[in-house]
């Protein structure tokens, strides 16, 4: 196997997905429709489309011995902007590769297929996706089901993943981390939640061990769950001047579930090596060195960021598709 196709691969967890297994010596390629972006200026090959432009993207899973996909509406404001866009790019697209590709695929979901529950969740635990968003990757699942597919369902990321892509600022620990730096306080609402949180490079060494192995299904990947409370203290350990206010309003996001990731860990020794401290010095030492210009700016979030963009993208970048 030598040719990797990863789509969506401009993205936050794209970027250090695609470093990785390059530094492996596959041969890779990222086919995306910079949703988010102006430009791709990483020196890896790049192809240009939409995942439904479907004529297009069928000549690139020619060239493809595996496909990493990660390309989706990410997020539950995000999806919930235009569900029908959210359904044909999130859903309807893997049934589309499902049933025209029969090399390697490996998935990415989400943890938030678990919604709201009470004990540690393993894989074969019940699902109750709470949002569009995990409704949606729960129904890619399934569409994967038969095929030579490895699915991740991720925690929370957080920290860098490479030199070049989208920071995102709208994950739990990023964000805090900034709030920290930028307000001096941070507001958690209850803060009994539970997150499952992994750092975005563990994610690249997951897929990095899976796209030749033979395990299929479905794996839950964290690296410990933690409670968003906690989390804003561990945030404090960074900012000693932080100031933390716990309201008892009710929370907006309803999700609260701890995952095991055992599964992961007996079937390919699956261990996560970037601590929650780490990723909040990366996250710490990018805004203390100034290097984003606007922590303000709707780029960092992909609900912010295509809620202003909305026209432009209906009009114009998924337009093209549906005229093509
Ligand atoms: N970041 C997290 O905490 C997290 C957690 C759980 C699961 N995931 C999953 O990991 C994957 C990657 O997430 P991310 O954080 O990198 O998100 P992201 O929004 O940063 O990246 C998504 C990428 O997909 C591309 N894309 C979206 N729609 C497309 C389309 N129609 N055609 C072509 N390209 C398209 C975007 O341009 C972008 O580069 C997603 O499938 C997401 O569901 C992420």
């Amino acid at each position: 196997m030598k040719n990797i196709l990863i789509v969506g691969g401009a993205g936050y967890v794209g970027g250090a997905i695609t470093d990785l297994i390059q530094q492996a010596n596959y041969n890779v390629r990222v086919y995306d429709a910079l949703l988010y972006e102006d430009s791709f200026r990483k020196p890896v090959d790049f192809v240009y489309g939409d995942i439904r432009e479907y004529e297009k993207l069928k000549a690139q899973l020619k060239w493809a011995d595996a496909v990493v996909w990660l390309a989706a509406i990410v997020g539950d404001e995000a999806c919930q902007l235009n569900p029908e866009l959210t359904k044909s790019i999130n859903q309807d697209s893997v049934g589309w590769l499902a049933d025209n590709y029969n090399g390697r695929i490996v998935f990415m979901s989400t943890c938030s297929v678990y919604g709201a529950q009470n004990s540690e969740l393993n894989e074969t635990s019940p699902t109750n996706p709470l949002s569009l968003y995990a409704e949606t990757k729960l129904n890619a699942e399934k569409l994967l089901k038969h095929k030579n597919s490895i699915i991740f369902r991720l925690g929370t990321l957080f920290g860098v993943g490479d030199l070049y892509s989208r920071i995102r600022l709208d994950l739990v620990v990023n964000i805090l981390t900034v709030r920290a730096f930028v307000e001096g306080r941070i507001s958690v609402y209850g803060g009994d939640q539970f997150r499952p949180l992994l750092h975005v490079k563990d994610v690249a060494r997951a897929v990095l061990m899976n796209l030749e192995s033979e395990n299929n299904g479905t794996f839950n990947l964290a690296r410990q769950n933690v409670r968003i409370s906690d989390l804003a203290y561990q945030v404090r350990m960074h900012f000693p001047d932080l100031k933390i206010e716990t309201t008892n309003r009710t929370f907006q996001d309803t999700r609260n579930y701890r995952v095991s990731s055992k599964k992961a860990e007996d079937i390919f020794g699956f261990k996560s090596i970037h601590s929650i401290d780490e990723g909040i010095e990366e996250l710490k030492h990018l805004v203390e060195t100034r290097r984003i210009k606007d922590l303000k700016s709707p780029r960092y979030s992909n609900q912010a960021y295509l809620k202003e963009h909305y026209e432009e993208l209906m009009f114009k970048v998924f337009k093209e598709v549906e005229v093509a």
